[in-house]
């Protein structure tokens, strides 16, 4: 996990998560929890997700669901002509629910890792994204090495949850997970935790959300690049097939870049 930068191509990626495609591709589409039954075309998905993820997903004050994730959700299913539904399950459910055929995919920022391939398959990327930590403005901390023999808080079984095992230890209880990463990082304001280990993008929205926490973001080589793919049951691949072409469709028009503000390779 604790790889140096710029090694990592995303072209490898793509090769290798096409092949587990291919690998796994025989097996059975049952799992949509979408309106259609085999053989007949899907007409609507079911989503899940985590919201308290801005500015990917988070709840606005009318109560929807809204962020990058819903944006590209939105684009790709108009592409598609079908609808969707996003449902807040939490992050652990989003997992299960994806898993037992409560929801078609998961869409909340979700990493793709080697792990996770084992039981889900992922779409293409769509954003790329790195560990940053989080530290009060006037910590002593400068580089994930510092944070080796103090308390780290992260959101569970997220991959700053990983990469905080990987400096720390696999078992060390300075590591303190949480159900979400803003819960995470209030633990660093309450000074419960010395550093959060969250994703960049949205350690540093925040940030600017929060001016007056007084907080500081580092970041470090050491973390390695990770890609946000949709998750959905292994060997699913009637919605994975169809939200591929969605992203496809969304990545050749321009609106995947607009949306994320990145161009991936
Ligand atoms: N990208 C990280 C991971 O996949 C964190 C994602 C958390 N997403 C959320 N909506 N809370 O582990």
């Amino acid at each position: 996990m604790l790889k140096k930068k710029g090694m990592f191509k995303l072209g490898m990626l793509l090769t290798a998560s096409s092949l587990m495609l291919a690998a796994c591709g025989s097996s059975d589409s049952d799992s949509s929890t979408g309106s259609a039954g085999e053989g007949e075309k899907i007409t609507k998905l079911v989503a899940g997700t985590e919201a308290t993820f801005a500015p990917f997903e988070y709840m606005d004050d009318k109560g929807n669901v809204v962020g990058i994730d819903v944006d590209i959700l939105d684009a790709m299913t108009e592409e598609l002509g079908i609808e969707y539904e996003i449902r807040n399950v939490g992050w652990e459910p989003v997992f299960q629910q994806v898993k037992n055929g409560e929801l078609d995919l998961g869409a909340s920022g979700i990493t793709i890792t080697d792990e996770r391939k084992e039981t889900f398959d992922f779409t293409e990327p769509y954003f790329e994204a790195t560990q940053v930590l989080v530290v009060k403005e006037d910590s002593p901390i400068t580089s994930a090495e510092d944070v080796k023999g103090k308390k780290v808080s992260v959101q569970i079984n997220s991959t700053g949850h990983i990469a905080a095992k990987d400096l720390l230890g696999e078992t060390n209880p300075d590591i303190m997970a949480y159900e979400n990463l803003p819960i995470a990082i209030q633990e660093v304001i309450n000074g419960t935790s010395e550093a959060a280990i969250g994703d960049n993008a949205v350690v540093f929205e925040y940030l600017k959300n929060n001016p007056d926490a007084k907080l500081k973001v580092i970041e470090d080589d050491a973390f390695a690049k990770e890609y946000y793919g949709f998750m959905v049951k292994k060997g699913n691949t009637e919605v994975l097939d169809l939200l591929n072409e969605g992203l496809q469709k969304i990545k050749e028009n321009g609106k995947l870049a607009e949306i994320t503000g990145q161009e991936l390779e």
